[in-house]
Formats: structure tokens, sequence, C-alpha cells
């Protein structure tokens, strides 16, 4: 596996997504983190503040590349030359999207395959908006995300 990348929104990065990050970053020779700029969600984060905690919490990981990506993530993987996606899958639920998603790509793109990592079971029940929910009702979110993110993410709630 030369060339990978881990495409989502990070909004924010959590301790799930790290799993994910430091696991397929011994698998490849580069991975790239790509975070989607064109999402339809409503970001809590700006695309900049997104890769500046990823930046962070990737310092110590020499492969990998925080970088944004515009439109369709198989033209993205085409213009970066990388042949693999890597996606977290969480639990069942993930898995029905996740098919539709990786098959799709493929017959838009042959040449780049997807391959899924089980999100450690420490992790199998996070998400970004379930961290948000709980930072916004003033719980404990130092499980869920690097205390780095947790600061941010109270500062931007107030
Ligand atoms: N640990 C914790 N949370 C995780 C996780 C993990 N291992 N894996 C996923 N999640 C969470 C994310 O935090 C996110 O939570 P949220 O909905 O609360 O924000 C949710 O699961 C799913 O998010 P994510 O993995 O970021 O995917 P996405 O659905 O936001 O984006 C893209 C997926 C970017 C890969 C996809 O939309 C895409 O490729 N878009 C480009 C357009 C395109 O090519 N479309 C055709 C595809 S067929």
């Amino acid at each position: 596996m030369k060339t990978a990348i881990y495409p989502g929104s990070f909004d924010p990065v959590t301790y799930g997504h790290l799993d994910i990050i430091e696991r397929s970053a011994k698998l490849a020779e580069v991975l790239y983190v790509g975070i989607l700029r064109n999402n339809s969600k409503k970001p809590l984060f700006s695309v900049e503040e997104r890769i500046e905690m990823l930046e962070h919490e990737t310092a110590h990981l020499p492969n990998v590349k925080v970088i944004t990506f515009d439109g369709l993530l198989v033209d993205f993987a085409r213009s970066v030359n990388a042949q693999v996606l890597v996606r977290g899958l969480r639990a069942v639920t993930d898995f029905e999207y996740e098919l539709q998603m990786s098959q799709t790509n493929r017959k838009i793109a042959p040449e780049v395959d997807t391959i899924f990592l089980t999100t450690n079971l420490k992790y199998a029940y996070l998400s970004s908006s379930i961290v948000k929910e709980v930072a916004f009702y003033q719980g404990d979110i130092s499980a869920f995300v690097p205390p780095y993110v947790a600061e941010k993410i109270h500062q931007k709630m107030g």
C-alpha cells in the first residue's frame, strides 16, 4: 500500500478517527487525511480550524499529510496518485452506506480500491456530532477527543 487517503469531515477529529489514522499510517507509505470542503453538513469548525487540529494531533506521524478536497473523492485520489481509500467501520449500521460508497467509487475509478478498518471497540459508539452534543450540554468529553481538541470545542461553544 503506497499512497492512501483517509477522507471525512473531521468536525472535529476524535479519538476514533485518530485510531484509524495511526493504524493506516503503519500500512501506507504516505497517508493523506482528506477533509471534504463541499460538505452538505453545517460544520462547527472552519476547514482551516479542522486542518490545524488534525495537524496538531498527527504531528508525531511523519508520513501523514492533512489536505482538503472538493468534488469527487476518486478525483482527489487520482490527483495525489493514491491507490487506496481507507474507511473505518464502527458498527453494522455503517456497513450499508460504506458498501454503496465503495462500490460506486470502484465503478468510477477501478484503479482505486477501498479498505476497511474496524474501529477500536473503545470508540465504536463515537461520532463528531455526539461529542459536540455532549460538549454543548457541558458534559465531559475527555474520553472522546484529545485535550487540545476539547479546548477548541469549549472555546467555540463559549
Ligand atoms: N471514529 C469516530 N467517528 C467516526 C469514525 C471513527 N472511526 N468514522 C466515522 N466517524 C463519524 C464521523 O465523525 C461522522 O460523524 P458526524 O456525522 O457526527 O459528523 C460520521 O461518522 C461519518 O463521517 P465521515 O467519516 O466524516 O464521513 P462523511 O459521511 O462525513 O464523509 C466522505 C464521507 C467524505 C468520504 C464522502 O462524503 C465523500 O467521498 N464525499 C465526496 C463526494 C463523493 O465522492 N461522493 C461519491 C461517493 S460514492
